[in-house]
């Protein structure tokens, strides 16, 4: 238990690191809690006009994901990289750096997810792209992905992923309340929309 508890601190400690707001103070951004939604993540980056500052927050908090996940993997074992993956999700929607207000998980999900069980995580990007091209719009395509994974975790493995998919979805939609009020509302903005 006591390495499963390491890898879940590091886990944590990885996924909080807040990729999005360093990134877009390095790009000389400012402050990306005064931008748009208020997230962190890529999609209120983009806001800001900069697609490099947005891309590169979107692959980064994916890394930290799949970062999380290798390493467990490497010097421990499943259950700790399945483990690391759920804490470095929390990590990102609520880091101690910032008052445990973090962002909402999409890009740290898909990297986890990515890393774990790859042909889960492509399947979901494949999901959050087509949506995401059909609806523009960044929060619609993260709660379809989100809650199309455990369906794919059926599907395409032999179900081990199956409960953390749960587990992530709930906790993407629970980070979405306020996107999903939008959604209902039709406020919502478009992908890139200020
Ligand atoms: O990745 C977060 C996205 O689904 C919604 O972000 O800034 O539109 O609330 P935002």
């Amino acid at each position: 238990t006591s390495v499963l508890i390491l890898w879940a601190v590091l886990g944590y400690l990885l996924g909080s690191i807040p990729f999005g707001i360093l990134l877009s103070r390095a790009f000389g951004l400012g402050d990306l809690r005064k931008v748009g939604s208020g997230n962190i993540g890529a999609t209120n980056v983009l806001r800001t006009g900069n697609k490099k500052a947005a891309a590169a927050t979107l692959i980064f908090d994916g890394l930290k994901g799949a970062a999380a996940v290798l390493l467990a993997r490497y010097f421990a074992a499943e259950d700790a990289a399945q483990l690391a993956s759920l804490l470095a999700f929390i990590g990102h929607c609520f880091p101690v750096w910032l008052g445990f207000k973090g962002g909402k998980g999409v890009a740290t999900f898909l990297g986890v997810l990515l890393a774990l069980v790859w042909p889960v995580g492509l399947a979901c990007c494949a999901t959050w792209l087509v949506m995401a091209f059909w609806k523009r719009i960044s929060s619609l395509a993260a709660l379809a992905a989100a809650a199309s994974s455990s369906f794919w975790a059926v599907l395409l493995t032999d179900g081990t992923a199956f409960f953390l998919c749960v587990a992530l979805t709930v906790l993407v939609f629970i980070r979405h309340g306020g996107n999903i009020r939008r959604l209902f509302a039709g406020t919502e903005p478009r992908i890139g929309q200020k």
